[in-house]
């Protein structure tokens, strides 16, 4: 009998029940009567304190384009667990207790940048440990793709779209803050599929100057209104030269709620212009999962299957150049997949007079 502990962990996005539907469907018809498949509550403290149950094909049905997760999730800091205390000992020795009270042959884990740190753990303490890729954020390195990060891009675009139309009859600039947390793809594919007219990436610093520019020019060429769009984790040019925690100082004195705020009151004292903020939030991870998804995230889901006939443990299936691979999460832990500068989808925004606020 093969024994397989099924778990997805950090935030949640579109796709994820895709995935485990791809997972069981694939391993019940590999395996048939021969596995069982567990899914532990709320991510890595279901496997924590043992909180789990035996799950049946029908749990597998009718859930492609269900959005969120069936198995529930929760973030569970890597950087807690591995601080040495009483607690986070207690917490590994759960982990390692649940997999051998369960006696499982191996754990599926969804997850993003977190997830992974810790899923390389648990695979270095000896457990079987195959991942998947999922992030609105689309920030893992070893895949050039994760799920989610197309329904994402859908929502924010939408929202940029639906902001258009108020702008213009008000003649006003809007600021549109997008998820990402520290990279900038999320923001930058939304921008250019929403008619951003400028685009801020953590990546590429801005200099609020040079946006004021684009909004007079614009203003001065008949436009009535100036869209941009803002990664969360965007940041000045001055701000760029700070340390770590300077940094924070610097937003913690100046006590903007985000990003967005602090840079439409500085647009707003520069241009004259009346600037406004919109923030979707979590509506970008909500939702049910684009056609996109939906069939990524069942590529991935069956390739697991597949790494778990054949034993191939410690990796994550990603995609490379088109082709789903399994990548070693020891290469994968720990390293983030930023924009590159020289990404040739910056360019093209450049070459249709998107700017990006650098110059
Ligand atoms: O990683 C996905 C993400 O949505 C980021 O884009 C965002 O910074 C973060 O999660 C929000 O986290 P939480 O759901 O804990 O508020």
């Amino acid at each position: 009998m093969l024994r397989v502990g099924i778990l997805t962990s950090g935030g949640d996005c579109q796709g994820l029940n895709a995935a485990i539907r791809a997972v069981g469907k694939a391993l019940y018809l590999e395996f048939g009567k021969d596995v069982e498949i567990y899914g532990l509550r709320d991510g890595y403290k279901g496997l924590i304190t043992g909180d789990v149950w035996k799950m049946t094909p029908n749990d597998f049905s009718g859930i492609i384009n269900l959005g969120g997760t069936i198995l529930g999730t929760s973030r569970e800091p890597y950087k807690l667990l591995i601080s040495g205390t009483p607690e986070a000992k207690e917490k590994i020795e759960g982990m390692k207790s649940t997999y051998k009270k369960l006696k499982l042959d191996c754990l599926v884990i969804l997850g993003g940048n977190g997830t992974h740190k810790t899923a390389n753990l648990l695979s270095e303490l000896g457990m079987h440990v195959i991942t998947l890729p999922k992030t609105i954020d689309n920030d893992l390195w070893g895949t050039d793709v994760t799920f989610g990060f197309q329904s994402a891009v859908a929502v924010a675009a939408n929202v940029l779209d639906s902001i258009h139309t108020t702008a213009t009859s008000h003649g006003r600039v809007f600021i549109v803050e997008i998820m990402g947390h520290k990279v900038g793809w999320l923001t930058l594919y939304a921008g250019i599929a929403g008619s951003a007219n400028a685009i801020l990436l953590p990546e590429i610093p801005y200099d609020t100057k040079v946006l004021a520019r684009m909004i007079d020019k614009r203003s001065k060429n008949g436009k009535r209104f100036s869209i941009i769009a803002i990664a969360e984790g965007a940041m000045s040019k001055d701000e760029a030269k700070l340390n770590k925690r300077e940094f924070r100082s610097k937003r913690e004195q100046q006590a903007y709620p985000s990003v967005a705020y602090q840079l439409a009151d500085e647009l707003g004292q520069l241009t004259g212009h009346e600037v406004r903020v919109a923030v979707p939030g979590h509506i970008q991870r909500g939702g049910s999962p684009c056609p996109y998804d939906r069939v990524l995230a069942t590529r991935f889901g069956a390739a697991a299957a597949k790494l778990i006939a054949d034993k191939n443990w410690g990796n994550m299936v990603g995609m490379r150049d088109g082709v789903i691979v399994p990548v070693p999460l020891k290469e994968v832990a720990g390293k983030l997949k930023t924009v590159p500068l020289d990404n040739d989808v910056i360019q093209t925004a450049r070459d249709i007079g998107i700017t990006f606020g650098d110059k």
